[in-house]
Order: C-alpha cells, then sequence, then structure tokens
C-alpha cells in the first residue's frame, strides 16, 4: 500500500452523491430523531468521501483526524465530557446518578478499510451519540454514566491487527507493541497518533464497563436474504491473520531455463489456490482470504524473487482455527518445497472465538419485541471491538440489514428506515442497560 492511498479521499466533498438510498421513516415509531440522526451520518460521510460514495479513513490519516474532531465537537455540544486515551480511543462520557458506577458503553470506530463504506463504524458511533442527543432531549437521568467510544485502529489494514484500541484496552495487546507498529511505508503508529494530536493521557488499560453495546451493519446477507430487520448477535468468530514470505532468486526472463527456475511469485499463487480450497475441507461457514499482496521486483521481464501475502482466515470453533492454520502452513511449505523456495510464516494477530453475554442478548430481544421489530440470532464473522469489551463486561452486539449484504467497499449500502431501526434497539437496549 502506497502513502496517496492513504490520503486520496481527503476533501472529496465536491464529488459526494446524495448519501442515502431513502429517507422514508413513516410508520416507524422511533424514540430517537432521524433526521438529526441522518444530518450526522451525512456530514461524516463527507469526511475522506470517495468518488465512488464511500470513505476513505484509514487510521491516523488526517481523514481520521477530520472524523475525530467533527466528533468531538459534537460531543461537546452534546454537553459531554470528552477522555483520550494513550492509544487515542475516545470516551465520551454522560454524567450518570451514581457516576461511580462501571459506565453503559455503546460505539464503534470512525477509522475505515480504503475506499470502504460509509456505515461500517460510523453507524455503530452516530447512533450512540444519537441516543445521547435523544436522552437529552427528554431531560432522562440513568443510573449509570453512559461512554460513547470511538476505538481507534478497528480495521487494521494500516496497523494490523484489527481492534488494536480496544485490544489494549481490554490488555490483550501490549500498548508498547501497538506503538511500534509501523504501516507499509514505516510509519510509527505513536508517531502517527501524536501526528494528529490524539494521543491522550488517560491510561489505556483495563477497567469494568458496566454494560457494552455496538450497532453495526451486518455486512452479510442473512437479514436482507430473509426480510429480518434486527440481527441479535450473541457471539463473534476467531479471526488469525498470517503473512507469508516466499523467497526465491531473481534472474532473467529469457535466458533462464524454466528447470533452473526459483520463481517466489510461482510458489505463492499455488499456496493461494490451495489456501481457497481449505475451507471448503473445514465447516460450511469457514472463511479464508487473501487479501494483501506485495512482488519483488514486479517487472515484465524479470523472475520474481521476493513475495509476501497475508491470510486471514476466521471461524467459531477454535479447533477448526488451529487445523486451518496447520493446512495452510503444509501448503505454504509443500509449494516452497516444489519452486526450491524459502518460505516464513509470521504471526500478525488475531482473537479468539467469544460468546456474548446472554442478558445483554435477551435485553435486545425484548426491546426489538416491544417495538415490534423482526429479529433473529446470529454470529458475526466480521471483527468488531465488542469482542475484547466482552472481556471487560456485559457485551452484545445489534445487527441490521445492508444492501445486497455487501461491505468493505464503496458500494456499501443500506435503506435509511434500517439505520433508523438499528438506532432505535440501541437507544431503547441502551437506556436500559444505563439503568439497570
Ligand atoms: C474488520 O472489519 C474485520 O472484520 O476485519
Ligand atoms: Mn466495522
Ligand atoms: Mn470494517
Amino acid at each position: 500500500m502506497r502513502t496517496r492511498d492513504y490520503e486520496a479521499g481527503v476533501n472529496g466533498r465536491e464529488s459526494l452523491r446524495i448519501p442515502f438510498r431513502t429517507v422514508n421513516v413513516r410508520g416507524l415509531e422511533l424514540l430517537i430523531n432521524p433526521d438529526r440522526f441522518r444530518r450526522s451520518m451525512e456530514e461524516m460521510a463527507r469526511v475522506g468521501a470517495t468518488k465512488g460514495g464511500g470513505v476513505n479513513r484509514l487510521t491516523l490519516t488526517d481523514a481520521d483526524k477530520q472524523a475525530r474532531d467533527l466528533f468531538a465537537a459534537w460531543v461537546s455540544d452534546a454537553g459531554l465530557e470528552l477522555q483520550i486515551d494513550e492509544m487515542g480511543n475516545m470516551f465520551a462520557r454522560r454524567a450518570g446518578r451514581e457516576d461511580e458506577a462501571p459506565p453503559s458503553m455503546a460505539g464503534s470506530h470512525l477509522d475505515s478499510v480504503p475506499n470502504g463504506g460509509r456505515f461500517d463504524g460510523s453507524l455503530g458511533v452516530l447512533a450512540a451519540l444519537e441516543v445521547v442527543r435523544t436522552l437529552n432531549d427528554k431531560n432522562v437521568s440513568t443510573r449509570r454514566p453512559i461512554e460513547i467510544v470511538n476505538w481507534t485502529n478497528e480495521e487494521g489494514p494500516r496497523f494490523p491487527p484489527s481492534m488494536l484500541g480496544s485490544g489494549v484496552f481490554a490488555g490483550a495487546i501490549a500498548l508498547d507493541t501497538a506503538y511500534e507498529m509501523k504501516d507499509a511505508n514505516g510509519a510509527r503508529f505513536l508517531d502517527e497518533l501524536e501526528r494528529i494530536g490524539y494521543r491522550g493521557d488517560a491510561p489505556c488499560a483495563p477497567r469494568p464497563i458496566g454494560s457494552y453495546l455496538e450497532l453495526h451493519i451486518e455486512q452479510g446477507p442473512a437479514l436482507v436474504s430473509e426480510g429480518v430487520q434486527v440481527g441479535v448477535v450473541e457471539g463473534i468468530f476467531g479471526l488469525t491473520w498470517l503473512r507469508v514470505t516466499m523467497r526465491g532468486e531473481r534472474d532473467h526472463a529469457g535466458p533462464t531455463p524454466m528447470h533452473m527456475r526459483r520463481d517466489a511469485l510461482v510458489g505463492a499463487a499455488r499456496t493461494i489456490a490451495a489456501i481457497r480450497e481449505i475451507p471448503g475441507k473445514l465447516h460450511p461457514e469457514f472463511v479464508a482470504t487473501v487479501g494483501e499482496f506485495s512482488l519483488s521486483p514486479n517487472a515484465i521481464n524479470v523472475i520474481p524473487d521476493d513475495v509476501t501475502f497475508s491470510v486471514d482466515f476466521r471461524h467459531n470453533d477454535p479447533e477448526l482455527l488451529t487445523e486451518a492454520r496447520r493446512l495452510i502452513e503444509e501448503a505454504a511449505r509443500r509449494e516452497a518445497e516444489r519452486e526450491n523456495l524459502e518460505v516464513e510464516i509470521q504471526d500478525v494477530g488475531g482473537s479468539t472465538p467469544t460468546a456474548f453475554d446472554e442478558s445483554v442478548a435477551q435485553v435486545i430481544r425484548n426491546v426489538s419485541e416491544e417495538a415490534g421489530y423482526s429479529h433473529r440470532p446470529m454470529w458475526s464473522a466480521a471483527g468488531h471491538d465488542a469482542r475484547y469489551a466482552a472481556d471487560l463486561g456485559p457485551t452484545a452486539m445489534i445487527f441490521v440489514p445492508c444492501v445486497a449484504g455487501k461491505s468493505h467497499s464503496e458500494e456499501e449500502d443500506m435503506d435509511w428506515e434500517d439505520a433508523c431501526r438499528g438506532c432505535d434497539v440501541l437507544a431503547r437496549a441502551l437506556w436500559k442497560m444505563a439503568d439497570s
């Protein structure tokens, strides 16, 4: 990935198409204010907007800073106290009647994958803000304080692994390890965090949380294809990220006979083709992806001597994750040997499968029933900061449908009615949790 990719989306306002498909929420009796929520979603979608209708807000870039600044201004307008921790995680706090009680948190992330969608993450942060604005309008106090969270580097492509801010917060990743990470251009995480002015003073360390709720688009096809309005997320898949490097020998594409070649790209291509077949051997819901690839010297008449690619694989059964890793390593070593290459497999991070808290899931079910929304249980195959929040307190997630189940793409889209329904469920559930 090159630096210009990080910056491409900033100031794309001129080219922004109308952000939302429908704005009609007639017939829904919402607790929240849908017009105010939509205006905030639209304004946030302009930060790092891309020509294709998505956003490019890789973590700790100028666009990420702009999104954070906008969020900070809004939470200040809402009378919240903003605390920023050493990882740049942002906590906007609304006092509770028992202000020492562990807070009820809700949030998500404002960073994106390269040219990603405008709902992934933003929906959860801005819906939580809309809930607090609604409580302010209604002059409602809650027993527990409420904290809206914008987690740093949920996505991970620039500074892998994903869920880094929440991972450090939960004590699963060391702060120094995160600080020393470098992006593909050699920029250090800590330097970038300081450059955008978001290295805060609050310790990024585990503290008890009363509850954590995260609203998110489903990013898959289950809800939309079944016509179900709300996903009650009962757990999250484990995921593993690896980086495989294969080294051969650089040589001339003409005079070098085929039997003398040590072509790193051929070894990598065969390994990747083998990885594609592994999920099918394990389980229908097992997934594996090679999404990042680099090649040296990447010249038409030179035999490639150095290839690095990523592997991302996910499932909710830890034994199958272990077995997949064995099969991936076996494939890489076999194909390296066949082409006489050296191979190195590096761990980039990951998280274990995690079941959410049944009592929080029940609250989401109850409030969905109360509001008359159809719902179904599900697990998330996408990573979310709720994974690490679950280590610190009762946690569950709310999913809403997205068009064609598409995400991590500029084409990601949703019906505005679904966004409002999700925000309404969050409002009802967060209110209950904060009063429990
Ligand atoms: C983040 O969105 C992930 O699931 O990788
Ligand atoms: Mn997300
Ligand atoms: Mn994402």
